[in-house]
């Protein structure tokens, strides 16, 4: 005890960098875009500025600066030029999605991780994640359920090396699994939204990827906030399921989660700084009221140090230049001062 135990002796200097326990690397980042079918031109989205909706023609640029920066793996979101009742453009050959990831493959091969968000909610003109029966006003579970093996085919056949399906119908992962190995993609990962929460947090989302839905709201199918014992029972399903990676999502308010989770199943753990995270930290920067580089790093190494491995970010190209930026200077500072 004290004064024998003085928490502040490794606070100081190089030593504080060498007992440090965790740290962002760029190896981590997941950099997610929005791929706009009918946009001819880049344009912000206005509740997430600095974020982009990217025309099909320039998919590569995109994927290309968050290449050049070192990030090993994207996330596309397709924005479809129509959508109808039964999100058909979801899964045809020349869609949005195929088109975009047909175009990064080609440009990149195996040097870009492509990982596809899986989902029916940006291709309905309902909104949801599923087929709606109108009448009862129900997502049906099971009718969206080989839906979903024909996108995560589809996705696969234009060359996706992951694909993410976001939608949290039960049964999803097996459905799609059994999709893809029928189709000779046994060896496409499944990283699994396993714990989605219905949550608010996706707001500005839904502006970027013009997915909001026309009635109700998602809370019958993402899980309650209020909710951690469930979260273990989902991602267990959806292991048993087949799922290679798990995920949650949101990011900082489910921190607990992040970490329950890496305990009870010791599996690759994505976790997800969602639109409204970025939001939140953007708009204070933008005040004058927070930091905006030590927000959004302190925020991404709490999700490392509660168990995280990989970080999907809007701010992963930021990320990047930092950390570049950062390894400069910690080599400068390890050049002994008589030979800098
Ligand atoms: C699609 C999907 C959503 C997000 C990722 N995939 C929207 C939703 O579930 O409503 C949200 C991502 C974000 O907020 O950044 N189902």
């Amino acid at each position: 005890m004290f004064p024998q135990i003085r928490m502040r002796r490794l606070r100081y200097g190089k030593l504080k960098n060498m007992v440090r326990e965790n740290a962002v690397n760029v190896g981590d980042l997941i950099y997610p875009f929005f791929v706009d079918e009918t946009a001819a031109e880049k344009s912000e989205v206005a509740s997430m500025p600095g974020v982009m909706r990217w025309p099909l023609s320039l998919a590569v640029e995109a994927a290309r600066e968050a290449y050049d920066l070192g990030i090993p793996a994207v996330l596309i979101f397709g924005i479809p030029k129509t959508k109808d009742e039964k999100g058909t453009s979801a899964y045809g050959d020349d869609d949005v999605a195929q088109a975009a990831i047909r175009r990064i493959k080609a440009e990149f091969g195996d040097d870009l991780i492509v990982i596809t968000d899986l989902c029916l909610c940006e291709y309905t003109d309902h909104g949801h994640c599923g087929i709606v029966d109108f009448e009862t006003r129900d997502v049906v579970n099971d009718q969206t359920l080989p839906v979903l093996g024909k996108i995560a085919v589809s996705h696969a056949k234009a060359g996706a090396d992951i694909v993410a399906p976001s939608g949290m119908m039960d049964g999803m992962i097996e459905a799609i699994r059994l999709a893809l190995d029928e189709n000779g993609f046994e060896k496409t990962p499944i990283m699994s939204y396993s714990s989605k929460y219905a949550s608010v947090f996706y707001g500005p989302f839904r502006d970027a990827a013009d997915s909001g839905f026309c009635f109700g709201d998602r809370s019958e199918y993402q899980m309650d906030p209020a909710n951690g014992d469930e979260a273990i029972r989902e991602t267990e399903l959806d292991v048993l399921e087949g799922a290679d990676i798990l995920m949650v999502k949101p990011g900082m308010p489910y921190l607990d989660i992040v970490y329950r989770i890496k305990q009870e199943f010791k599996m690759p753990l994505a976790v997800y700084q969602v639109s409204g995270e970025y939001a939140m930290i953007k708009a204070a920067a933008e005040k004058g009221w927070l930091d905006e580089e030590k927000c959004f790093l302190e925020a991404c190494v709490s999700m490392k140090r509660a168990g995280a491995d990989m970080i999907i970010t809007y701010y992963a190209k930021e990320l990047a230049k930092i950390l570049a930026a950062k390894d400069q200077k910690k080599v400068l500072a390890n050049v002994p001062k008589s030979k800098r």
